[in-house]
C-alpha cells in the first residue's frame, strides 16, 4: 500500500468506528501507522478498540463519543480535534430503517438523514479547507449500492446514500488538482451490525469488512467511486442498461420478497406459526 501517513498526514478521523466497516478502517489505518480519532456513540466500545490499537500498533488514538444526529455535534467534537492535523476523513457512520415509508417513524428518518448525509457534509466543510491549505488529504464517503438503485421499503436510506455518492464523486473532481483524494465507497452487502439495526436480518451481509476496506484504501485517489466485490460490480454494471423505471420496479419486487421473507422468519422465532402467516 502507498505511504498513507506521508500522503495524507498524521491523523485519520473515522466516524462510526465502534463497529463494522468503521472499526475495520481504524484497524487498517492504525496498521499503516496513522494516529486516529474514533467517533461514535458507544464510548465503551471505542475505548476498547482504542486500547487495543495503541498497544498493538503504538499509535495515538483519541476517542470522541459523539452523537452525529445532533445539530451541534461539532461542539462536542471540536475540543478533541482542534489541535490535530486531520489528514484523512472517513465519513462512515450510518444506519438504515426498513419498511413501508408511510409506516416508519418520522423522527428516526430525520435522524438517519442527519447521520448519513448532514454529518458528512458538516465534517467535510470543517476539515477539507485545511487539507487543501496543506496540499494533502483524503476523504472517504460511505455510500452504498442502495444509492445507485432506488430502493422501495428503504427509500430514505437509499436517498441518503445517493447523496453521499454524488457529493463524494463531485468532490473527487473539485479537489483532485489540490492534493486531496476523495472516494465514494459503494458496497453491496457487508457482514456488520447493519442488517440487525435496519431489521433486514443479521445474515444480510456477504462481504467481509476487511476486504471492503483494504480495496477502498487502494482505490482512494484513483477513481471517484468504487463498488467492492465482482458480484456487486456486475449488478451495478447491469443496472446501467435498465431504464430508471425498470430498475426501481425490479429492486422493489426483489426487496419486497426479501423483506417479507425476513419478517416471516423473525416472526417464527418469536411466535407460533399460525400467528405468522
Ligand atoms: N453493511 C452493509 O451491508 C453496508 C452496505 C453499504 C453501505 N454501508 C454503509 O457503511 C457504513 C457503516 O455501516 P456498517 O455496515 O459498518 O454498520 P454498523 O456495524 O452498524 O456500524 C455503524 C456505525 O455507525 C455508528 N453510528 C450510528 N448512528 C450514529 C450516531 N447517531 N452518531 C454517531 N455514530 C453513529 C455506529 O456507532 P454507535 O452505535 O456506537 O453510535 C457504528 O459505529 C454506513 O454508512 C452504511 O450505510 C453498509
Amino acid at each position: 500500500m502507498k505511504d498513507m501517513k506521508g500522503r495524507y498526514g498524521r491523523y485519520a478521523l473515522i466516524t462510526g468506528a465502534s463497529s463494522g466497516i468503521g472499526e475495520e478502517f481504524a484497524r487498517q489505518l492504525a496498521a499503516e501507522g496513522l494516529d486516529l480519532v474514533l467517533v461514535a456513540r458507544r464510548k465503551g466500545r471505542l475505548d476498547r478498540i482504542a486500547k487495543e490499537l495503541r498497544t498493538r500498533y503504538h499509535v495515538d488514538v483519541r476517542v470522541a463519543p459523539v452523537d452525529l444526529s445532533l445539530e451541534d455535534f461539532m461542539l462536542e467534537l471540536d475540543p478533541v480535534i482542534n489541535d490535530l492535523e486531520i489528514g484523512l476523513l472517513v465519513n462512515n457512520a450510518g444506519f438504515a430503517t426498513s419498511g413501508p415509508f408511510l409506516e416508519t417513524d418520522a423522527e428516526k428518518e430525520l435522524e438517519m438523514l442527519h447521520v448519513n448525509a448532514r454529518a458528512p457534509l458538516v465534517l467535510t466543510k470543517a476539515l477539507a479547507p485545511a487539507m487543501v491549505g496543506r496540499g494533502r488529504g483524503g476523504i472517504i464517503f460511505l455510500a452504498s449500492m442502495a444509492g445507485m438503485i432506488s430502493l422501495p421499503y428503504m427509500a430514505n436510506y437509499a436517498a441518503t446514500k445517493a447523496y453521499d455518492l454524488m457529493l463524494g464523486e463531485a468532490l473527487w473532481y473539485e479537489l483532485k488538482g489540490r492534493g486531496v483524494d476523495v472516494l465514494s465507497l459503494a458496497p453491496g452487502a457487508v457482514k456488520t451490525e447493519f442488517g440487525k439495526v435496519a431489521e433486514v436480518g443479521s445474515g444480510f451481509g456477504l462481504m467481509e469488512p476487511e476486504k471492503v476496506v483494504s480495496k477502498a484504501l487502494r482505490k482512494l485517489g484513483r477513481t471517484p467511486s468504487f463498488v467492492p466485490g465482482s458480484f456487486f460490480r456486475a449488478i451495478a454494471g447491469s443496472s446501467r442498461i435498465l431504464t430508471r423505471k425498470m430498475l426501481v420496479r425490479v429492486a422493489g419486487s426483489l426487496w419486497t420478497r426479501y423483506i417479507m421473507r425476513r419478517k416471516h422468519v423473525d416472526c417464527l422465532e418469536k411466535r407460533p406459526e399460525d400467528e405468522c402467516s
